[in-house]
Formats: structure tokens, sequence, C-alpha cells
């Protein structure tokens, strides 16, 4: 997706050689007309795939999963990283862990929110190691619903969450793939 590698290459920030920040328009300040186009694109890419849900992780993870789910017309859930004081219902819980942060988490959404007829569209912000997505999986599963897919906004090509999730038979569209971080620049693979 051409805006988006753009505004990658001006506003991204290359941290190491593995870590690229993009508080700029993502996961801090974020730029609602680049969310919306990145929720038309992913709408654009699923719009066959028969989605009920699209589910996410909070909390980057929100703006582009609601952008997509209005242009799909189906509404957005987000799995919770904290037990909230009125997440009294039935939950799906799942851990995961964040090799990045170094740190399990356990995620958990109401049964309320899925069902087994669901097809689900699984968005989010970044793809590394790919734990995040399993741990949404595993949800999924639980639920007996159906994964349409999975639709992340930037792919790090050269860590493994990509091959992992492809290789598990899994539809990855990803709108900007990283093929490396090195020397502080950033570089696409197409
Ligand atoms: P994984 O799910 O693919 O295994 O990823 P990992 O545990 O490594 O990532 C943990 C957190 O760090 C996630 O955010 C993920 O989006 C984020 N992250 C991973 N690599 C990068 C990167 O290169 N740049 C940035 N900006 N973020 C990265 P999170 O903890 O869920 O945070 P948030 O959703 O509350 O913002």
């Amino acid at each position: 997706m051409e805006a988006l590698k753009q505004k990658i290459q001006n506003e991204g920030k290359v941290l190491s050689e593995t870590v690229l920040k993009v508080d700029a328009f993502i996961n801090h300040q974020i730029d609602p007309t680049l969310m919306q186009q990145i929720g038309e694109a992913f709408a654009s890419r699923f719009k066959e795939a028969g989605v009920t849900k699209v589910l996410t992780l909070e909390s980057s993870g929100i703006a582009p999963s609601v952008f997509t789910s209005l242009q799909l017309g189906v509404p957005t859930v987000f799995a919770r990283k904290r037990k909230s004081l009125t997440l009294i219902d039935q939950l799906y819980t799942a851990n995961v862990y964040s090799f990045t942060k170094q740190e399990t988490n356990e995620i958990s959404i109401s049964k309320d929110y899925l069902q087994e007829d669901d097809v689900v569209l699984v968005i989010d912000d970044f793809l590394a190691n790919g734990q995040a997505v399993l741990g949404l999986k595993e949800i999924v599963e639980q639920a007996g619903a159906s994964l349409a897919g999975v639709g992340i906004i930037i792919e790090k090509g050269f860590q493994d969450g990509g091959k992992i999730l492809r290789e598990q038979g899994i539809r990855v569209e990803s709108l900007a793939i990283l093929s490396s971080l090195q020397n502080g620049t950033v570089t696409f693979s197409e």
C-alpha cells in the first residue's frame, strides 16, 4: 500500500535493527485519513470472505479494526489484556508471550461476542513473532468459529511470525512488509 510505505519512510523512526517506531501515525498519534485507507484496503482484500466479526487485541489494533469493520458492516471485538471491572461474563482466554517485552499476557474475550457461526478476520498493527495472532486464533477455535484470515499493517518479514502463520495455512495479508531495518534504513520487500 503506497501511502503507508510513504508514511513509514517519511515519519517512521528506526530504533534498532528490529524495531520501527511509528508513534506519529499508528501507535500513539493516529492519522485518521491513513487509517481509513488501511481499513478500505483490508476490507477490499477480504470482501468475499463472508466476515462477520473483526477481532483484534487492545490497544493499537483497535483503530485499523474499526475502520475495516465500518467498510465491511460488521462489529469489531477487541481482546483485553487486563481484567476489566465489568468483564464478569464467561470468557475465552489465551496466553500470549511477547518476545519483545519478555512477558506473558492472558488475553480474554467475553463469550457473548464470539459464536460458532462467526467468520473472523483478525487485524493487528505489527506482525513480529506471531504470538498475538496465535493467541487470537486459539480464542477463535475455542468459540468454534472460523478464521477468514489475518490483516497486518506492518509485517516484519525478517522475523518468524509471517512464516509460522502461513505454514499453518492461515491467509495473511500485510499492507507493508519490511525486509530489513539495517543501517537505520527501512527496506520493503515486494
Ligand atoms: P508478536 O505478537 O508478533 O509475537 O509480537 P511481539 O510480542 O514481539 O510484540 C509485542 C508488542 O510490540 C505488540 O504491541 C507489537 O505490536 C509491538 N511491536 C512488535 N514489533 C514492533 C516494532 O517494530 N515497532 C512497534 N512500534 N511495535 C512493535 P502491544 O504490546 O500489543 O502494544 P499496543 O497494541 O498496546 O500498542
